[in-house]
């Protein structure tokens, strides 16, 4: 058995084969989505049926779900199998109250830690490695999807989480972590700590490999990752509605992230027309579930945006590669990891009586950490009334932590402070620094 490939079988089909089993379990989700009340109807309304799916193109004859989809039918009202079925849910941020819900079967934690390990074999991480996995564990994905996936593997699995560098970097030392996922500005984050504690990342670590994801980055900041830290940085690419990581990644060649195309049927749509873009073109990703059971996906618009790299891979894998994430189609801004939509932000602030309407945020980095300020203009001119601010101002703080899972600085301004723009307001400054 050739040892670069976790499932041979899969990661080395050619196209052919690769579009073959596409259309064999195409076709199957699609008979199997009609267990949902949410397909059921949605084919009923299209004149579609399972058997109006003879070809990968006729994928195209049915109609895209979006997040707003997920949003109407919360919780279970897109589910393809008895709930009973179910042994996990994961959700994300939503933008009006409602999160989004992704349920998941046995069988569908088994197959994602499948794609999770694969990708993790792929770029040369094996039993004996020691993986870290600085994601937040519970409902974001990167947590427990890494989990499983570097278990399954059979590697020695740290589950620090997220937060607490200093105890991030003994554990690196103590358990002679190898391989570690992070997302890239908070490996700059880890850098800046090891730096404080006089600790050479070559000489006192056994660091080789880092995963990142979860946030566009560039190449210049993937290169200045491996410098710093004396490592190969990969880029992982997922997300929760396709499961959470493992959804496409970087092989040894650094050139653009296979996409497991047994999991998934990809389509690039202009964000505006929806219609297709010419080969090798940005657009919007769509994304098709082929390999889910309890709640698959028909052509979903992931809001990423990206293009499919032309060309063969020297690694022997012929699963289409994307080109590193280029931003969204979409207002969701990711801080820290974790996905805000302004609306959210914007929604918190309007249900203090004593705000005005008038609100900015900046997102800056800040000693290699990222952070959020929201300033936010009071209805009246101005008051000295020093505790009604600060009880005012550490209120809206925890109920704004509570709703976008990280911590802004809030500043409360006169009436009138804020600069007024001409046309649409502007209400998100990215100042973060882009290396
Ligand atoms: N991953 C790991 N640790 C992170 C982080 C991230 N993405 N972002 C910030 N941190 C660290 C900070 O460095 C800080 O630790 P330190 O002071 O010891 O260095 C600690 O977490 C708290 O950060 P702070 O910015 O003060 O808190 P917050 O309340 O604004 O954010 C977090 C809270 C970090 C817990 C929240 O943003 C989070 O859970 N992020 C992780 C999201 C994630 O895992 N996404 C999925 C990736 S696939
Ligand atoms: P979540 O559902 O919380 O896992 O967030 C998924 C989103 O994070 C994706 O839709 C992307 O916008 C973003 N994301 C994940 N991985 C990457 C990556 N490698 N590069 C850029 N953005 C990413
Ligand atoms: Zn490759």
């Amino acid at each position: 058995m050739d040892n670069r490939y976790f499932n041979p079988e899969f990661e080395t089909m050619t196209r052919p084969q690769l579009q073959k089993l596409q259309l064999e379990r195409l076709q199957n989700t699609v008979r199997h989505c009609m267990n949902s009340p949410f397909y059921k109807k949605r084919f009923e309304e299209n004149g579609l049926t399972p058997d109006s799916i003879k070809s990968l193109d006729d994928l195209k004859k049915i109609p895209f779900t979006t997040k707003q989809d997920l949003r109407d039918t919360y919780p279970f009202g897109m589910a393809s199998v008895p709930l009973d079925k179910c042994v996990r849910l994961h959700s994300s941020s939503g933008t009006t109250g409602k999160p989004t819900v992704i349920l998941h079967t046995q069988r569908d934690l088994d197959q994602w830690a499948n794609a999770v390990a694969r990708c993790l074999w792929m770029v040369g991480l094996r039993p004996d490695d020691v993986f870290q996995n600085s994601s937040g564990y519970g409902m974001f994905t990167g947590g427990l999807g890494f989990q499983y996936g570097a278990e399954k593997l059979g590697m020695l699995t740290v589950p620090a989480a997220a937060g607490n560098t200093l105890r991030q970097l003994k554990f690196i030392k103590d358990f002679g972590t190898t391989a570690l996922h992070a997302i890239p500005s908070y490996a700059a984050r880890l850098f800046e700590v090891m730096q404080e504690q006089g600790v050479d990342p070559r000489r006192d670590t056994k660091l080789k490999t880092l995963v990142i994801g979860a946030e566009p980055h560039s190449e210049e900041t993937r290169r200045r990752i491996e410098d710093m830290l004396g490592v190969k940085a990969y880029n992982s690419f997922g997300m929760s509605e396709m499961c959470g990581p493992g959804v496409a990644f970087e092989c040894p060649e650094q050139n653009g992230l296979h996409i497991w195309e047994d999991y998934y049927i990809v389509e690039i749509v202009d964000p505006e027309t929806l219609e297709p873009v010419p080969d090798g073109e940005v657009g919007e990703m769509v994304l098709t579930t082929i390999n889910r059971e309890a709640m698959p996906l028909l052509r979903y618009r992931t809001r990423d945006l990206t293009r499919i790299l032309p060309g063969e891979c020297p690694c022997g894998r012929h699963h289409m590669r994307l080109d590193r994430m280029q931003g969204r189609s979409d207002d969701m801004i990711i801080l820290k990891g974790v996905n805000i939509f302004p609306i959210q932000i914007e929604q918190v602030l309007m249900s203090f009586q004593e705000l005005s309407s008038d609100y900015l945020i900046t997102l800056e980095t800040l000693s290699d950490n990222d952070a959020m300020t929201v300033e936010v203009e009071l209805k009246q001119i101005a008051t000295d009334d020093y505790s009604l601010l600060s009880n005012l101002t550490k209120a809206i703080t925890s109920r704004l932590r509570d709703e976008i899972l990280v911590t802004p600085r809030v500043v409360l301004l006169p009436k009138g402070s804020l600069p007024q723009s001409e046309g649409k307001a502007v209400r998100v400054n990215d100042l973060r620094k882009k290396f």
